[in-house]
C-alpha cells in the first residue's frame, strides 16, 4: 500500500467512522491470469440460466452508456418479477409488484450502480463475466434503493418523490373513494411497506442467483449484507434522533454516513472491486474516496431539503425542517447559535424545527437562521472539502486512468461539486448537471 493511501485512510476515518468500517476486509489477491480463467468454470456466466445479458460481451461497449446496460438488466429483472406475480395473484402484481417495478424503472440516476461499474474498471476488471455480474449488482442495488425510498417516505412523511406522489399517497389515492379516508391511507401505508419488502427481496434474490467464484460470491454476499444492516441503522438514528431532538454534531455524521455514505457510495464501490479481484490498496483507495464522497452526497441532499427549489429535486423542501431532523446542518446552527448566545435563533429552532404545521414565513425564517449562523456555509465548505479529500484518495492507488476519470466526474456530480471547487478540471461532456447527481 502507498503511504499516500495509508494516510488518507486514516484521516477520512476522523468525520465518519462507523464500527461496521471495519468489515471491509483486505480483498482476496487477484489470482493470475490462467488461474482464474481455470477456477472459473462456468463463471462465464452470471445470470441464472435461461437468462441472457441483454448487451453484447464485450464491456467496452457498456462503458459507453452505462445506465443504458443496467436498465436493460434491471428491465429484464423486472419483467420476470412482475410476471411471476402475477401467476401469484392478478391483484398483488397490478396494485404492489408493478408499482415496485415502476418506481425502479421510472427512477434515480443510477448513481449506484454506476460506482459498481466504474469501480470494477478502474480495478481493470473486464471480462464478461465479471462485467454481468457489477450490472446484476447495480440492478440489486437499484432494487435496494427502492426498498429505501419506498420506506423513507412514509417514515417521514413525505407526500412525493422524483416528481410524482410517494407510493404510499399514490396508493391511499386509488383507493380514496372506496370508503373512510382514514382506511385509505393505512392501506397506503401497509402497500408501502409490503412494497419495500418486496423490492428488497428482489435484490437479494438478484444477488444470490449471481453466479461468482467462491472467493468473490463470500466478498460480495458479505458486502451486500453489511450495507443492507448499515442502511437500516442510519436510518433508525436518523428517525430515533427526530423523535428525542437528539441533535449533537456526532449523531447527525454518523447518520449520514450509515444512511447514506457507506450504502450510496463506499459500499458500491467496494463491490465493483470485490468483482475485479482488487488488491488491498485500490480497495481501500476506493472506499476511502467512497466515504468522504458519501457523507458529501448527503450533506448536499440535506442542504436542498431546505433550500433547494421542488422541482429542482421532486421532493417537497423543508421537509426536514417540519419534521425535525437530525441533520448536519440543524446541528451546526444550533451549536453556533448556543455558542454566539442568540436567544432570538435558538427559540426560532427550538419553536420550529420537528413542527409539522409551520408556516412557510417560519420555515423561511428557520432558513434564514441557517445562513445568518454560518451553517449553510460551513456544510458546503465541508462537502469541499470532503469530495477534495474523496478524489485525493484516488491519487495514487493502483487504478486504471481513463475508468478512474469517470468515477472522479460522478463523485463531484454525486455531491453537487464542480470541478473547479473540487480539484482538477474534467471534460464537460463528462459532467452531469448538478441538481441530477445531488438528490436522489
Ligand atoms: C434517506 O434519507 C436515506 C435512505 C433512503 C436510506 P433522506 O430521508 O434524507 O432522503 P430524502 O431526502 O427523503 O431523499
Ligand atoms: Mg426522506
Ligand atoms: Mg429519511
Ligand atoms: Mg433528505
Amino acid at each position: 500500500m502507498s503511504s499516500t493511501v495509508a494516510k488518507g485512510h486514516r484521516a477520512d476515518r476522523s468525520p465518519c467512522a462507523p464500527t461496521t468500517a471495519e468489515q471491509v476486509s483486505p480483498a482476496p489477491p487477484r489470482p493470475p491470469a490462467a488461474g482464474a480463467r481455470q477456477g472459473q468454470g462456468d463463471h462465464q456466466r452470471a445470470s441464472p440460466p435461461g437468462t441472457r445479458p441483454a448487451y453484447g460481451d464485450d464491456p467496452r461497449a457498456v462503458d459507453a452508456d452505462v445506465a443504458h446496460a443496467v436498465r436493460a438488466v434491471l428491465g429484464d429483472l423486472l419483467d420476470r418479477h412482475v410476471a411471476a406475480a402475477e401467476a401469484v395473484d392478478p391483484l398483488f402484481a397490478e396494485d404492489l409488484a408493478a408499482r415496485v417495478a415502476r418506481f425502479t424503472r421510472n427512477g434515480g440516476k443510477l448513481g449506484r450502480s454506476r460506482f459498481v461499474w466504474w469501480a470494477l474498471r478502474a480495478c481493470g476488471g473486464d471480462e464478461p463475466w465479471r462485467a454481468q455480474s457489477a450490472l446484476r449488482l447495480g440492478a440489486a442495488l437499484e432494487l435496494i434503493q427502492t426498498c429505501a425510498l419506498v420506506h423513507d417516505d412514509v417514515m417521514d412523511g413525505a407526500r412525493s418523490r422524483r416528481g410524482r406522489p410517494a407510493l404510499h399517497v399514490d396508493v391511499a389515492t386509488q383507493y380514496a373513494g372506496a370508503g373512510d379516508a382514514r382506511r385509505g391511507e393505512r392501506l397506503g401505508q401497509a402497500a408501502a411497506i409490503l412494497a419495500g419488502d418486496l423490492a428488497l427481496a428482489w435484490a437479494d434474490d438478484t444477488v444470490a442467483d449471481t453466479d461468482l467464484p467462491r472467493p468473490t460470491a463470500r466478498r460480495v454476499r458479505d458486502l451486500w449484507s453489511s450495507l443492507r444492516t448499515e442502511m437500516v441503522a442510519g436510518q433508525y438514528l436518523d428517525m430515533q434522533g427526530e423523535a428525542t431532538s437528539a441533535r449533537s454534531l456526532a449523531r447527525a455524521i454518523r447518520a449520514a454516513c450509515l444512511k447514506s455514505a457507506l450504502y450510496s457510495v463506499e459500499r458500491p464501490l467496494a463491490l465493483g472491486a470485490a468483482l475485479a479481484d482488487a488488491g488491498p490498496a485500490a480497495t481501500r483507495a476506493l472506499c476511502s474516496a467512497g466515504r468522504c464522497v458519501g457523507l458529501a452526497f448527503q450533506l448536499r441532499d440535506d442542504l436542498l431539503d431546505v433550500f433547494a427549489d421542488p422541482s429542482e429535486t421532486g421532493k417537497p423542501t423543508g421537509g426536514d425542517i417540519r419534521s425535525g431532523k437530525p441533520t448536519y446542518l440543524a446541528a451546526v446552527a444550533q451549536a453556533r447559535a448556543e455558542t454566539s448566545g442568540d436567544r432570538r435563533a435558538q427559540d426560532l429552532l427550538r419553536g420550529t424545527l420537528g413542527r409539522p404545521d409551520a408556516s412557510d414565513a417560519e420555515l423561511a425564517a428557520v432558513r434564514e437562521v441557517f445562513v445568518a449562523t454560518g451553517a449553510r456555509d460551513t456544510v458546503e465548505e465541508k462537502i469541499r472539502r470532503l469530495v477534495g479529500q474523496g478524489l485525493r484518495h484516488l491519487d495514487s492507488a493502483p487504478l486504471e486512468p481513463a475508468p478512474t476519470r469517470q468515477l472522479r466526474t460522478l463523485m463531484r456530480s454525486a455531491s453537487g461539486v464542480t470541478a473547479t471547487a473540487a480539484s482538477g478540471p474534467v471534460p464537460v461532456s463528462l459532467t452531469l448537471a448538478t441538481g441530477e447527481g445531488a438528490s436522489r
